[in-house]
């Protein structure tokens, strides 16, 4: 089946803070000719979820003296020291990674941070605020002083509506509820994507000189997520599909606090503003755990201690697998004032008034660390040796860039999209004014996408018939059990073997609905296939790295292996067999920031 051909200079995958400040910025830069594709309506785009803040050593705020690590905060007089710097967080975003960040891209997104948390404020984002009026900070996770800036507990939402009024203000043409099929690739150079106009059907090839890809990650591959049902991985998925390696896939990071059962976020803001964590005794059991930060030690540690808990026997709620997030000491106002979505969201799906009585909550899959792997303009590398792709770019949660390493802080993630995004921007415009070339594509590139969707349509399958649903839950339980907050090589193994028997039974699987228009079953079946393609990734990493490190804790290798381990994945597609994985050297500067142990 032919398909319609629409060309761009260049074309965006993903409205989120990443795809829309790349657009943004290249349009400022004099490319007029953008299109960026969502599947869903742009502002509903998961950066929109992030709720606790921005990282960004601005020294508005600071503990006020004498009052111990969780005591209050006060704004910093005119003329007094600073608490935070640039080294400050440098160093608490190389120690949250577990030494397997790139240093010299922390370096990068930490020396742009001030700047951005600016240039959102003067594009008129509605940031809470000091008495004084300066733009208000937080505690947050692993982060040694308040550095968080923030609006209430929707600084994603805000942001998002700041960015994307400027895109729309640059003439940026938005593609709402186009959801993308595959991307071409030949010859190390990309070419566009095939996508399907998702109101009509109708599958289109879009044709550029440039792709980005600013998807956004993966946390639906797990049973419980604080994730949009959006965030399927379809990006990464896609990029290895086209032969693209993923870097660092094995690191996915658990949020301690997700609505119990539901997974839906509760802020780690609930824990910086002086909310804290109790076992089915009553006791704050982050004492034995991380007895300097308690509820404020990075993410991985705090959920690896709620899953001990839980797992020995001190879990609340009918099964035992939740935790209490008590946060009624923080009084009426606070609450309302600095968590007025968390108050909403545990009322709505919980029936919990937080004011009053404190919330159950269970460690939730928040984040992917891995990726497609970049250099710090945005440019997709093709393998260990930093050969690019031509003409494809990627950043914010889809990339691995690497600035999270092992483990993400919480705010550096709003950060990156954004510091990324906007550099990607930047070197997108640099490669187009250059002189970038639109080449030829491939004859009939929607062809594989349109017999993909045929192939699910078709009923000749008969009694063999596989359920998308049965296959996707099968999935999320093996995902959450056996590659989750504690791994081994048996659990690990196993998993190996069971999703390539659902990728097979994923070959009879249909859809019941045919219609052309506004199919969601379609697009579920498709996410489905993507989750399964990544997943595979993500084991075998996780089955090879012989160690713990952040997220990643092997239960059969209980210690960090600086000897062997400090090095990043790299995994490339073997036909149907698994993973073909190479390792790259992780940036580390020696001399000013050596591996250390680490601890809170
Ligand atoms: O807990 C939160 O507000 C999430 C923020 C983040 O992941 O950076």
């Amino acid at each position: 089946m032919s398909t319609e051909t629409i060309t761009h200079d260049v074309i965006i995958v993903g409205a989120g803070l990443a795809g829309t400040w790349a657009a943004m910025i290249a349009s400022q830069e004099g490319v007029k000719d953008i299109g960026v594709l969502s599947k869903i309506h742009p502002l509903r785009s998961h950066s929109g979820a992030a709720q606790g803040g921005i990282a960004a050593a601005i020294n508005n705020v600071r503990p006020v003296a004498g009052t111990g690590p969780r005591g209050p905060l006060e704004q910093i007089p005119a003329g007094d020291s600073a608490v935070d710097s640039i080294e400050t967080h440098v160093f608490d975003t190389i120690k949250g990674s577990d030494w397997l960040g790139d240093q010299d891209a922390i370096e990068i997104l930490v020396s742009d941070a001030i700047n951005i948390v600016y240039e959102y404020e003067h594009m008129g984002c509605v940031f809470s605020r000091t008495p004084d009026g300066r733009i208000a900070q937080r505690r947050f996770g692993g982060h040694s002083v308040p550095r968080a800036c923030y609006a209430a507990d929707w600084t994603g939402h805000m942001l998002l509506q700041t960015i994307h009024e400027q895109a729309l203000r640059h003439g940026v043409h938005f593609y709402s509820e186009w959801y993308v099929l595959d991307l071409i690739i030949e010859d190390n150079i990309c070419r566009g994507v095939v996508a399907m106009d998702v109101l009509t059907g109708e599958i289109h090839t879009l044709h550029a000189k440039a792709v980005m890809f600013g998807t956004g990650g993966y946390g639906r591959a797990f049973k419980i997520s604080t994730n949009a049902h959006a965030n399927t991985g379809d990006g990464v998925a896609m990029a290895y599909n086209a032969g693209v390696p993923l870097m660092d896939m094995e690191f996915v990071q658990f949020h301690p606090t997700g609505l119990y059962r539901l997974g839906i976020l509760m802020t780690e803001a609930c824990r910086g503003e002086g909310g804290y964590l109790t076992n089915n005794k009553g006791e704050r059991f982050m004492e034995h755990y991380a007895p300097d930060k308690m509820e404020l030690a990075p993410r991985d540690l705090v959920s690896r201690s709620e899953q001990i808990e839980i797992n020995e026997g001190r879990g609340i709620g009918p099964d035992g697998q939740g935790i209490y997030l008590d946060m009624t000491h923080l009084g009426r106002e606070k609450i309302e004032e600095r968590l007025p979505q968390v108050l909403e969201i545990a009322h709505n799906f919980m029936g919990v008034d937080i004011i009053k009585v404190p919330v159950p909550i269970q460690p939730t899959a928040h984040y992917s660390m891995g990726g497609i792997p970049t250099d710090a303009h945005g440019q997709v590398i093709a393998d260990a040796e930093g050969n690019p792709v031509v003409g494809f770019y990627a950043a914010g949660e889809c990339a691995c860039v690497s600035v999270h390493g092992a483990n993400r802080l919480g705010t550096n993630s709003l950060l990156e999209a954004s510091v990324f995004g906007r550099r990607a921007g930047y070197s997108i415009a640099e490669f187009i004014k250059g002189g970038a070339e639109l080449h030829p594509l491939p004859s009939d590139p929607g062809k594989q996408s349109s017999e993909r969707i045929k192939h699910l349509m078709d009923d000749s399958v008969g009694d063999n018939r596989e359920s998308v649903a049965e296959i996707s839950k099968a999935m999320k339980a093996m995902m959450t059990n056996n590659c989750g907050i504690f791994r081994d090589a048996d659990g690990l193994q196993a998993a190996l073997s069971n999703v390539k028997q659902l990728q097979n039974r994923f070959q009879n699987a249909r859809v019941m609905d045919k219609s052309k228009r506004f199919n969601t079953d379609i697009q579920g079946a498709l996410e489905t296939e993507n989750l399964l393609a990544f997943s595979e990734v993500i084991i075998a990493s996780a089955l090879a790295r012989t160690e713990s490190r952040g997220a990643h804790s092997r239960i059969d290798y209980p210690e960090r292996d600086d000897e062997n381990w400090i090095k990043h994945t790299i995994a490339h597609k073997n036909g149907g067999e698994l993973p073909v994985l190479s390792y790259k050297d992780v940036n580390i500067n020696w001399e000013k920031y050596p591996p250390q142990e680490r601890k809170y």
